[in-house]
């Protein structure tokens, strides 16, 4: 029988497609003196997990068959050869049948010194992510929050009472720091509140605008199936304009929905410190393999820097004061929710302050 992250990967490739999403509603103002030259662009981005010189990653997707198994195997190596982290899929097949440990062990036989995630639930216990960490000797640790997932799933989980105390063990408990991650359906506030509380080192809002996991898993089930919840959840571009009375408190990190450089820039302008890619960089890899992919991520970092200079901004710290024009349904909810768009749109100016 297909395993579900084989079905995953099968309805994935099936539903893929690049459409408009929030990153198109939000501007950056040309400026035709940008005073600077190439030379002088570094795009390092500094967190509290270490320094990393390109500030976007893999984000967490494969492993647990053979089929993803190879997958990961073409994530890694690509992780390797560009210097950038990659993030595990969940490790809970693996925790419980030991006969794949070898679909998620690949990531780290491939790439003996790069920066890996891996990757949990927060319904497992503590011994658990233990043991995921140890499994792929990870730098730190993904936890994924998936409740609109989990619903839609058939056999997915009812019970989602204890995921905040659990989730509050494991950053207690474990050795490495813990990144607290959705699966695209993004943050707000609340949770960010409850995130920050529980002393996590980062939070991944990933929100919606790319893979779609209602779409996804509505293809799984035969009926009664969730359609009318498609739109479910936040954008990254409105998660992140959540977190902007938080970023002084946190570590935010963004994805979902990032198509190219130009999102990645968008999602740094708006507070994140790192970028994480999951359905761009997968595509890529199963149509083109290992170098498609390794020539994808040299081309964006190039592009990250042309873009750099384009816009007169020598590193990340200047891009963040860099102005911002939102559009259509980010502005309406900026507005909606008390957060001044205006200041954005003139934050490089004393007038913006
Ligand atoms: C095939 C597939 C499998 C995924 N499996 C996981 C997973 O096991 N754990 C997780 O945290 N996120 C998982 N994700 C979610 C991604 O990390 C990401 O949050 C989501 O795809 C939205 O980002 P994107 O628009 O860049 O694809 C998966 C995504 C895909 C496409």
């Amino acid at each position: 029988m297909e395993s579900r992250k084989d079905q995953h990967v099968r309805l994935f490739q099936e539903t893929y497609q690049q459409h408009t999403n929030d990153f198109d509603s939000v501007k950056f103002i040309h400026d035709s003196l940008p005073e600077m030259s190439l030379k002088q662009v570094d795009h390092t981005t500094e967190l509290p997990i270490g320094s990393w010189p390109v500030p976007f990653f893999i984000n967490g997707m494969t492993g647990g068959s053979e089929k993803t198994k190879r997958i990961n195997e073409c994530l890694s190596q690509a992780a390797a050869a560009t210097g950038i982290a990659v993030a595990s899929g969940s490790q809970k097949a693996a925790l419980r049948d030991s006969e794949l440990l070898d679909t998620f062990q690949v990531l780290r036989r491939v790439n003996a010194n790069g920066f890996i995630f891996a990757n949990v639930g927060a319904e497992l216990a503590v011994e658990q992510a233990k043991r995921a960490i140890d499994m792929l000797e990870a730098n730190a640790l993904q936890v994924h929050l998936n409740a609109p997932q989990e619903i839609v799933m058939p056999e997915g989980d009812r019970d989602f009472s204890s995921w905040l105390k659990n989730l509050e063990r494991i950053v207690r408990s474990v050795d490495v720091p813990v990144v607290v991650k959705e699966v695209g359906f993004g943050m707000s506030r609340a949770t960010f509140q409850k995130l920050i509380a529980a002393g996590v080192a980062a939070i991944d809002v990933a929100g919606n605008g790319g893979v779609n996991f209602i779409t996804i898993e509505n293809r799984r089930r035969e009926r009664a199936r969730f359609d009318y919840l498609q739109d479910w959840g936040q954008s990254t571009v409105i998660s992140l304009l959540e977190a902007q009375p938080y970023i002084g408190q946190g570590t935010f990190f963004a994805s979902g929905g990032v198509r190219h450089p130009l999102d990645v820039l968008k999602a740094l302008a708006l507070g994140a410190r790192a970028v994480g890619i999951s359905g761009t960089f997968l595509h890529t890899a199963l149509e083109e393999g290992t170098d498609g992919l390794i020539a994808q991520i040299e081309e964006w970092k190039e592009q990250l820097s042309q873009i750099m200079l384009l816009l007169g901004c020598p590193n990340l710290q200047a891009l963040r004061g860099k102005d911002l024009i939102l559009n259509g349904a980010p502005l309406e909810w900026a507005r909606l929710r008390g957060l001044r768009p205006e200041e954005l749109a003139v934050r490089s100016s004393k007038l913006g302050r």
